[in-house]
């Protein structure tokens, strides 16, 4: 399709406009009994996510998998492993979420398949096998030992021997999931099918995994070390990923698969892709596929991970918001992610008290904000003793800090059994907390975390000034993040303090008069702000009447 012909992404896009919320699916709700969460699980808690006020819901694989990643090393891209539930489950959980206006995510891996992909058993079979190229095969060294230096990101060599054919293939992550050869054209045209199935199958988008690793140097050469590791810090970074990350080829790749899932726009939206993407801020916006005439071709949504790497600091979070927003290409939505799957929680990061906060930040910045599930409850990271962990990484790398598990515990339902997760004993297990910090126990709370968290969406869907107003930085003096958020004569200030002392605001940013449209702190709401002392750690928007404009 000619890119100038395609629909333009209406301004009120769902994706644009709405709210994603990632589901770990191993953790959300079992339905079954087997102590791993299921389709079924997440379809019986949709009510749930309705009342919360998310629109969309990514859900990490579900496809069949021997799990050595728990999912992202997947054995079938057109199926549903058996632990999940099966297609029909699958359908009915479609359909339940559009009945009620909830769009869904699928996650994607294309950079590699599980080892037990019929793909990769046939690819390993011989040397003449018609798959052998759809993998990265390579002969040994000349003296012996893997190909180049190449590292995986799960600790050690990216190389593995395959005894059988003597020849090494490529596996960027764990050498359960070998890399796929995307410079081969029946690799692209197997995997868009695989879109295509589930777009068929009615879903409204995928998030990408490791999108900027698709492509590695077609001549195989050595990465260069990296002169900022740190001896002790991740392994994997003791290289510069220069000869295979964010190779320019992968930019024809995401315009590829840009336009197998816009043919399929239709009455009921656009499908969106997220790409998960760990990269500097100016490679990171190459991904919005920016062209020569100014259309994006590239991913709707570059996931915009900064927030997770930063220093919880007012001035920080400033500059990088800036900086951000002045990245951006015309056009572009931004995005902005306070945890997933792979990150410590925030509420572990930054503490409870500065989680309040982290989560207006969230909710008033400019751009599709994306919560991980049990954030919105205030979940903290989980010590999983020794005998417990699950995650290879961990496995790989013992004792590090680098392991997800904590990160993944059961979502806390309940005072119920199990935290109300499940009937039997969950496959990790349970925060020590649950049976205090959990949603029964939130819900009747309305000074709890999720209470607030549905106060700030419910503000975020009612004010068009935060879902698509303009966003303007302020100053408000040291330690306070301060910005407006304005569409047509709607103004809306947000000041967050960011210390642990009182701090007044300065008349000139309030305007003749302003309200108080939410707080993270008990503070009345909907009255008026005469002379405004914010708490410490207190975060505030404000809807601000004949105010001068004061851009910083
Ligand atoms: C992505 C996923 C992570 C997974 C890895 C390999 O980073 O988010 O969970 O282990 O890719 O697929
Ligand atoms: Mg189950």
């Amino acid at each position: 399709m000619d890119s100038r012909q395609r629909q333009p992404s209406s301004p009120d896009s769902w994706w644009k406009n709405g709210i994603v919320y990632q589901i770990y699916p191993r953790s959300f709700q079992d339905s079954d009994g087997d102590g791993i969460g299921d389709l079924r699980g997440i379809r019986q808690r949709l009510d749930y996510l309705v009342a919360l006020g998310v629109d969309a819901v990514w859900i990490s694989p579900i496809y069949p998998s021997p799990m050595a990643d728990f999912g992202y090393d997947i054995s079938d891209y057109c199926g549903i492993d058996p632990r999940f539930g099966t297609l029909a489950d699958f359908d009915e959980l479609v359909q339940g979420a559009h009945a009620r206006g909830l769009k869904v995510i699928l996650d994607f891996v294309p950079n590699h398949t599980s080892d037990r992909h019929p793909w990769f058993i046939e690819s390993s079979s011989s040397r003449s096998d018609p798959k052998r190229d759809w993998y990265l095969w390579r002969d040994p060294a000349p003296g012996g030992g893997p190909p180049n230096n190449w590292l995986s990101n799960f600790g050690g060599p990216a190389w593995t021997l395959d005894p059988r054919t003597g020849q090494y293939y490529l596996h960027s992550f764990l050498r359960e999931q070998p890399d796929l050869n995307w410079r081969n054209p029946a690799v692209r045209a197997a995997m868009y099918e695989a879109l295509r199935f589930w777009l068929r199958r009615g879903v409204d988008g995928f998030r990408i995994d490791v999108l900027y690793h698709l492509v590695k140097d077609a001549s195989f050469r050595d990465n260069p070390a990296n002169p900022a590791f740190v001896p002790g810090g991740d392994p994997s970074h003791s290289l510069l990923p220069l000869y295979t990350a964010d190779l320019p080829e992968v930019q024809e790749i995401v315009r590829e698969m840009r336009g197998v899932v816009d043919a399929f726009s239709d009455a009921r939206g656009d499908r969106v892709l997220i790409g998960e993407l760990y990269l500097p801020l100016a490679r990171l916006m190459a991904y919005y596929g920016l062209d020569s005439e100014g259309v994006l071709q590239g991913v709707q949504l570059p996931f915009n991970f900064q927030l997770i790497g930063a220093q919880w600091q007012a001035d920080v979070i400033d500059r990088l918001v800036r900086d951000y927003e002045a990245a951006l290409p015309p056009g572009a939505a931004p995005n902005w992610v306070l945890g997933n799957h792979d990150k410590p929680r925030i509420a572990s990061r930054v503490g409870p008290e500065r989680a309040r906060l982290a989560a207006m930040l969230l909710l008033t910045l400019r751009g599709t904000p994306t919560l991980y599930y049990g954030d919105e409850i205030g979940m903290t990271d989980v010590d999983i003793p020794p005998d417990e962990v699950q995650d290879p990484f961990e496995k790989n790398e013992p004792g590090r800090g680098l392991g997800r598990d904590p990160q993944r515990t059961p979502m806390q339902w309940s005072t119920g059994p199990h935290a109300g997760f499940s009937h039997a004993s969950p496959w990790l297990r349970l925060a020590g907390d649950w049976a205090a910090l959990n949603v029964e126990r939130q819900q009747s709370d309305a000074t709890s975390m999720l209470a607030l968290y549905r106060r700030l969406i419910a503000l975020r869907r009612a004010e068009p000034a935060l879902h698509a107003g303009a966003w303007e930085p302020l100053d408000a003096g040291a330690d306070i993040l301060a910005y407006a958020r304005t569409v047509a004569q709607r103004r809306l200030v947000v000041l967050l303090n960011f210390a642990d002392a009182q701090r007044g605001i300065d008349r000139a940013l309030l305007g003749e008069r302003a309200d108080v449209l939410a707080s993270t702190h008990e503070r009345p709401e909907g009255k008026h702000a005469e002379r405004l002392v914010l708490h410490p750690l207190e975060g505030v928007a404000l809807a601000v009447h004949g105010a001068i404009s004061m851009p910083s």
